[in-house]
């Protein structure tokens, strides 16, 4: 009786069918059997099937023919409604199959991304550390070196580490892969995937990817908390959005030139006017953003494995773009 309560729709007519089963089984070898031992010894000639005379035409004109061929009818109705009813389920069974896989590979995601010295959660990577428990957002502490002075002694800089509930907002799934497996080379974000050095095989950084995705905030709410936060004013937006990739030391509070270049291209002294002459195709840019090996611009080819420049449709209103590339146009 647990059983049947604890089971599904599905367990229940299983289980009903099993029954069934094994009572037909029972009730066929319960006949056969009683039949077999009345027969005496040498009658099996004459009650062989084949030799026994069956119903006469008299009897056979009665209804027994109708009930039979009624009774095969009834049957097959059952057969062909049944089964095509049963399969009416099969959709929503395997959208249930499909959302328990994600949910656990979020779950284990969520366990990766812990802090290091969680001590509730198994294995873990410690994302958290550096991005803020829930992916909003912090920093770590990093080494530098002077690449043009290297008797200059290593200093340790306070780098912001962006934050991640947004991360989808801006790249394509596949391009946060990218940057989990390879990491940001010269910042403190490591590579983490097997092909980029790093300690996570190909089903770790799937489970990272869908527990970020899984932590996504509203691109209508975004965009409307960054129109509050930011207005129309193109240099706070490009210092807010765009300065982290495209200015030197803009993550460790001593920023270069703006706009000068880092892991994204120089912006500066007509760059952008010359990879985008027209500035409709510059507003465009800067919704989508580079997919990988894609050309953009007279001149430009989207790189760094995916994840090179982002798309910020999802995180800004058109005006706020508008407003950003004029901004960039005058740099
Ligand atoms: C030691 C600190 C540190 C750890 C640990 C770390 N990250 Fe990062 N991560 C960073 C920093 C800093 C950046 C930004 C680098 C830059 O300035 O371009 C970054 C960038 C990223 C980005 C790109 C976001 C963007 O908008 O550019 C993603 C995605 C990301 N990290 C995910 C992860 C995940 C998932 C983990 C755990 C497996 C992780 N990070 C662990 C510091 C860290
Ligand atoms: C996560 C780092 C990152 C952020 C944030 C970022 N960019 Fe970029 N940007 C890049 C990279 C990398 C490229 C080079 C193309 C590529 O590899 O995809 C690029 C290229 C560009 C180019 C083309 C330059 C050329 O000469 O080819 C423009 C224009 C640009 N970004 C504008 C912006 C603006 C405006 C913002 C802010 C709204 C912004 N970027 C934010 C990384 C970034």
């Amino acid at each position: 009786m647990t059983l049947l309560l604890a089971a599904t729709a599905q367990q229940k007519i299983g289980i009903g069918v099993a029954i069934l089963t094994v009572l037909g089984a029972f009730l066929y070898l319960l006949l056969h059997l009683k039949r077999r031992e009345s027969p005496p010894v040498g009658a099996e000639v004459e009650l062989a099937p084949n030799r026994r005379p069956y119903l006469s035409d008299d009897e056979l004109e009665t209804d027994k023919l109708e009930v039979a061929q009624k009774f095969a009818l009834a049957m097959m109705v059952i057969i062909a409604v049944g089964l095509p009813a049963y399969w009416l389920k099969e959709p929503s069974r395997q959208a249930g199959a499909t959302s328990g896989f994600e949910n656990r590979a979020v779950r284990r995601g969520f366990e990766l991304f812990q802090p290091t010295n969680s001590t509730e959660h198994g294995a873990h990577f410690g994302c958290a550390n550096c991005h803020g428990p829930k992916g909003e957002g912090g920093g770590a502490n990093y080494t530098l070196n002077d690449p043009t002075n290297k008797d200059a002694p290593p200093r340790v800089v306070k780098w912001q580490a962006p934050a991640l509930n947004t991360a989808l907002l801006r790249f394509a799934p596949d391009e946060v892969r990218n940057i989990l497996v390879y990491g940001r080379a010269n910042t403190p974000m490591p590579a983490w995937g097997v092909l980029g050095g790093g300690p996570m095989n190909d089903q770790q950084i799937d489970d990272l990817v869908e527990y970020i995705k899984s932590i996504q905030l509203s691109p209508k709410e975004v965009r409307a908390k960054n129109l509050t936060t930011y207005g129309l004013d193109g240099a706070k937006l490009f210092d807010a959005f765009c300065s982290r990739c495209h200015t030197k030391g803009w993550s460790y509070g001593e920023s270069d030139v703006i706009g000068g270049g880092a892991f994204g291209p120089s912006l500066v002294g007509g760059d952008t006017t010359r990879q985008f002459p027209n500035r409709e195709d510059h507003i465009d840019f800067v919704l989508n953003g580079t997919e990988y090996g894609k050309p953009y611009g007279v001149r430009g080819v989207g790189g760094n494995e995916g994840g090179g420049m982002p798309g910020f449709a999802g995180m800004l209103t058109r005006q706020q773009v508008e407003a950003i590339v004029d901004y960039e146009r005058s740099l």
